[in-house]
């Protein structure tokens, strides 16, 4: 048996399923797609877009890289956002960051990984922007991780606000708003920051929110001793209700 067989073979299975399910499924579904939501996140193999929020195929774009990162440089990256919001007109862009990423835990590894150190370096630059900020989860390598993951999405969620192709489209008049969520290897669920922009003017304000909240989950931390058996979803429904 060739090594591969057993992935051709659940693919047949897995297609004879959806079709005896949804008799046109695939004929419809060549002849055109139009999804509303473009996801960029991470190519770990824990976070799959379309099975962690139950789409089908058609209904979801994406675009991965290592720690999802939004540059202005790249090409594959803005090609994809070009195509989907130009053509497709998606309505909504998700960043979607995880917890536990490995490829923004080596951005702040000082052991050398070769050229990926140069990817990222993007990640890096997150990490010195807000290190004072930081500094607070100095303790725990785990909540340092978390919330180094957390910013990383909410600056590569506005640098997707500040591409031509999203500024271009808000100019004019187009529906499109832009999201930052952090998923959760460890449960499965996605942890909404509750960045959301829907036009140039809201860009800097949902910013500043965000990197707030997380001002004040320090603060808040602070008086608390307890702070491990709190997960990352606790303190961000908490602070989403204090903002709210
Ligand atoms: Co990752």
């Amino acid at each position: 048996m060739k090594p591969l067989t057993p992935l051709l073979e659940s693919n047949r299975e897995w297609a004879a399923k959806v079709s005896e399910k949804n008799p046109e499924f695939f004929e419809t579904l060549a002849k055109q797609q139009a999804p509303e939501y473009l996801w960029i996140g991470c190519s770990d193999s824990r976070v799959p877009a379309n099975e962690i929020v139950g789409m089908l195929p058609g209904e979801l774009f994406v675009h991965r890289n290592v720690a999802n990162v939004v540059v202005h440089t790249d090409m594959n990256c803005l090609s994809v956002v070009q195509y989907a919001v130009q053509v497709l007109k998606v309505k909504h862009i998700m960043v979607v960051g995880h917890y536990g990423c490995g490829g923004v835990q080596a951005s702040i590894d000082p052991t050398p990984h070769g050229m990926i150190d140069n990817w990222l370096r993007n990640i890096r630059n997150v990490y010195n922007k807000h290190k004072d900020l930081l500094s607070a989860w100095s303790d725990s390598e785990k909540e340092h991780l978390d919330r180094l993951c957390e910013l990383n999405v909410i600056e590569q969620a506005r640098n997707i606000c500040e591409t031509t192709i999203v500024q271009e489209a808000w100019a004019g008049g187009q529906e499109l708003t832009v999201h930052g969520w952090v998923y959760g290897l460890s449960d499965g669920l996605i942890n909404d920051l509750e960045f959301n922009a829907a036009n140039q003017g809201e860009v800097e304000d949902q910013y500043k929110i965000a990197i707030r909240k997380i001002e004040v989950m320090r603060d808040m931390m602070r008086g608390e001793e307890e702070t491990d058996a709190q997960s990352a979803r606790s303190l961000w429904d908490r602070l989403n209700k204090l903002f709210g």
